[in-house]
């Protein structure tokens, strides 16, 4: 029997690679825009959908090698440019990838050589490194494309809208020069709504820019990676116990890989065992406390994102989230219409005008916030985005609450189960 370790298998911090599954539902489009040549491509989607692990999967796939560059807030082109160019190095210089840096010529090599002297000329001289001239965006495409790679860029969004311009501008060279590098591309990753962007700034990309969103996992695909993980280390979860890790979820692959992944380490499984391990509820209950205990900071930080008070604010977030929070209670469910909101909050808080309410919903289903809620555009409802999030909210408005690690890990298994019971129709609650 061939042995996987329990680490590789399930895989909350990682693109998982042995038990990937195919996301049927986008497979099509973004293998054929890969395929495309000049084609660029955003993909976008919540944060935990799974785009980094689709995207590593199919370039993988597809190509030898890609350039992989990650935005932080404020990230500039130029950066982006400057790292592309040096990540670059291992085929112009160093032929580290032989295969790659045979099929180079030359005279590209001399010209990377001399930009590469130009732009250590200036280190030292200036904090900030400059983009050499000689590096306009026809010789980096042109680097690039000889180089067969395309590029990924991770976390687009989080550029400045100036920048984001200049993005669309890159592409647009990227695309015009696949008639001599058919495979050259720009793959940008973004957050839910940033699709349209690249297009915004230039109505021209329209037709050469393909836009993938990457839905949240469904209840059969959250499934499939359970039982991959089954099959690879000989284990089995009781039904009980995969629905409700499927639920728990919440279309997050990250809260699956976590929650099996637990109960395996609990168990002293770190690889495949011999003799079939079954795992049951009361296994299940430790590994929610594990995840809680595990999570408690970020959850905090969530929470802090999402009611954070920005300048020149009059009305507060936190009323909305105490109406969400007292509605379910009362109304016995959970997604509620920013009209059911707006009544709620003025309760309290008269004044409180239905624009800002529709506005905060708007933020709150964001990046910006968190995404601590999601919205049904069909039924124009809002509903918290997993129950962790909605629990965490719950004992934050509870009197002396100050969220500590302690405190977080007393939301009860039980407490998360009747908000998870009362929630049916998980499908509808996945879609986009
Ligand atoms: N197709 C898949 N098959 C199996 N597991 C997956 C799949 N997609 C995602 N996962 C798992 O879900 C988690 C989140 O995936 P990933 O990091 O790719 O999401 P993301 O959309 O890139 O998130 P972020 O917006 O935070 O960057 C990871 O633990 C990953 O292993
Ligand atoms: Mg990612």
């Amino acid at each position: 029997m061939k042995k996987y370790d329990t680490y590789r298998v399930f895989t909350p911090a990682q693109p998982a690679k042995l038990t990937f599954i195919d996301r049927e539902i986008v497979n099509e489009q973004l293998v054929d825009a890969l395929r495309t040549p000049g084609m660029q491509i955003v993909v976008y989607g919540y944060s935990g959908s799974g785009k980094t692990t689709l995207l590593t999967n199919k370039i993988n796939q597809l190509y030898e090698s890609y350039i992989p560059s990650q935005c932080t807030k404020g990230t500039t082109i130029d950066q982006l440019k400057l790292e592309a160019f040096d990540y670059l190095d291992r085929y112009y210089t160093t032929e580290l990838n032989e295969n790659v840096s045979n099929g180079i010529s030359a005279s590209l090599k001399s010209r990377y050589a001399e930009i590469k002297s130009e732009s250590k000329k200036q280190e030292g001289k200036t904090i900030k490194r400059i983009v050499p001239i000689q590096l306009s965006d026809q010789r980096l495409a042109e680097f690039v494309g000889e180089a067969k790679c395309c590029w990924k860029i991770e976390d687009f969004h989080k550029v400045e809208s100036d920048d984001k311009e200049r993005l669309a501008q890159l592409m647009k060279v990227f695309m015009d020069s696949s008639m001599n590098y058919p495979t050259t591309k720009i793959i940008a990753i973004g957050a839910v709504g940033t699709g349209k962007e690249v297009v915004a700034y230039d109505k021209e990309m329209s037709n050469r820019l393909s836009e993938i969103p990457v839905p949240l996992m469904s209840l059969d695909e959250l499934e499939m990676i359970i039982e991959k993980g089954e099959f690879l280390l000989n284990v089995k979860f009781l039904k009980e116990v995969k629905n409700r890790v499927i639920v728990y979820s919440s279309g997050l692959g990250a809260v699956c890989h976590q929650l099996c992944l637990s109960m395996c380490i609990n168990n002293g499984i770190y690889e495949t065992v011999e003799e079939t391990h079954t795992f049951t509820d009361s296994d299940l209950d430790k590994a929610i406390d594990n995840y809680l205990q595990k999570n408690s900071s970020s959850l905090k930080s969530s929470y802090d994102k999402a009611t954070k008070i920005t300048k020149g604010t009059v009305y507060g977030i936190k009323p909305i989230l105490k109406a969400i929070l007292s509605l379910t209670k009362e109304k016995k469910k959970d997604e509620l219409t920013p009209f059911e909101i707006h009544t709620e909050v003025q309760k309290e808080n008269p004044t409180y005008p239905l624009n800002t309410v529709r506005l905060y919903l708007n933020q709150l289903i964001s990046a910006e916030r968190a995404e601590i809620l999601r919205y049904n555009k069909d039924a124009d409802v809002y509903f918290f985005s997993n129950p962790f999030f909605k629990a965490f909210t719950e004992l934050s408005f509870s009197k002396d609450f100050k969220p500590s690690k302690t405190d977080i890990t007393r939301i009860s298994a039980d407490e998360i189960k009747a908000y998870l019971d009362a929630k049916k129709d998980m499908d509808e609650f996945l879609s986009m």
